[in-house]
């Protein structure tokens, strides 16, 4: 007898049609997805066999009781929001959020009538005297681009319930997942995660994902199927795959992150080092308390030989010399497994915008530490800062 085929991986679904088999049978999917089962679908963009794959990693890894998709994680973060806002209300947002997440606010949302006010990371607890009536979410990253403060969230998510305050708490847990951070068991109510980082961890997939505790989902559910929001059987089969390993990866990326960033510690030409591994970083008790580990991405300031903080044409020179070793690649999306290098500010404007926190951005300079061996990315930062 011939056996069926049976491969490990769900394989990849492309569909916008999908087939009935009579109105009786339409109508209970129909009615199911409406209600954001995750069962079968009645249509393309409610997901295929290989989203659903997809879906339960996520699940699994992230908790919650379910889970949307979005073309990118810059996407994912618009549905997060979107499900969040409505004209007239106040948004409370970290100053150092992701720099697209801002302008989202400050161009799409305010064109809606949401007002939204930046915060320091660092509030904790303080977080209560910022909420209004009419405030509607408070959004955390954390650590957060470029700077990395690690953000006391449970502090932050006890203090808003215990004054009974209805404002929805959502993350932009992008560093953190899979595995690093779980923010919905620390009272987060929808964690947005760009599957683009380290899940898909090759550098060549854009997806975003948005998870929402029981509370949320409906909310979310509904804002991600009127807004079309979806992936394709493409991107779901890659990230799915790169689940079986980012657990791996991750270890590896944490290991050499942690030898990079040690030995930029001593180099002359290096001032703080922004690893949440280390004390100096902003929050690094808290991130020992709640995360289970580290990645490759962190930060540090340039020193010119003088001691001085480096200014952009310095910074620019040791990019471009760092760059011109071929160990370290000059872009911006990070999670795979190339050593890249990004630094805050260009000689034609910044990358990053803060207008809470007053600390200089010229001389800050973003790693991220990949998969090569960390001998070969030492020689080069050496040779580059030397
Ligand atoms: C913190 C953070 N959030 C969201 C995103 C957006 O992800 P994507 O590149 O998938 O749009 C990024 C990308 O760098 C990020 O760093």
């Amino acid at each position: 007898m011939a056996h069926p085929f049976r491969a490990p991986n769900t394989p990849v679904f492309r569909a916008s049609t999908v087939l009935f088999d009579s109105i009786a049978h339409l109508d209970a999917i129909h009615r199911a997805n409406r209600e954001g089962d995750h069962g079968p679908k009645m249509y393309g963009t409610f997901g295929t066999p290989t989203t659903d794959a997809l879906s339960a990693a996520v699940l699994a890894a992230e908790g919650g009781t379910g889970v949307v998709f979005a073309p990118s994680g810059l996407g994912a973060v618009a549905v997060a929001l979107l499900t969040v806002v409505r004209s007239g209300a106040h948004l409370l947002v970290p100053d150092n959020v992701y720099g697209p997440t801002r302008e989202l606010c400050d161009k799409t949302l305010r064109r809606l009538g949401v007002e939204t006010e930046y915060y320091d990371p660092m509030v904790g607890a303080g977080i209560v005297h910022l909420l209004k009536d009419s405030t509607c979410a408070v959004l955390l990253e954390s650590p957060g681009s470029f700077t990395f403060e690690v953000q006391d969230v449970p502090a932050i998510s006890r203090s808003i319930r215990a004054m009974g305050h209805p404002a929805t708490i959502v993350i932009d847990n992008a560093w953190g997942s899979p595995g690093l951070f779980r923010p919905l068991d620390h009272g987060v109510d929808i964690s947005v995660i760009p599957l683009t980082k380290y899940w898909g961890g090759h550098a060549d997939l854009l997806l975003g994902a948005v998870v929402a505790n029981a509370t949320s989902w409906n909310a979310l559910h509904q804002t991600a199927v009127a807004l079309g929001s979806c992936t394709n059987g493409d991107e779901a089969y890659l990230a799915t795959r790169g689940a079986r390993s980012v657990e791996i990866r991750l270890r590896e990326h944490e290991r050499s992150g942690l030898a990079v960033a040690t030995w930029l510690r001593e180099h002359h030409r290096v001032g703080e080092v922004l690893h949440v591994a280390f004390p100096e970083c902003p929050g690094h008790e808290v991130w020992r308390r709640d995360f289970a580990g580290s990645n490759g991405l962190f930060a540090f300031r340039l020193l010119a030989p003088t001691g001085a903080a480096a200014t952009t044409s310095e910074v620019a020179l040791f990019v471009d010399r760092l760059v011109q070793t071929g160990a370290f690649g000059l872009g911006y999306s990070w999670g795979g497994f190339e050593s890249l290098v990004m630094p805050a500010v260009l000689p034609g404007g910044a990358n990053i915008t803060r207008t809470v926190s007053t600390k200089p951005l010229e001389n800050l300079v973003r790693l991220h530490i990949g998969l090569e061996p960390v001998e070969r990315l030492l020689a080069a930062l050496k040779h580059a800062l030397d």
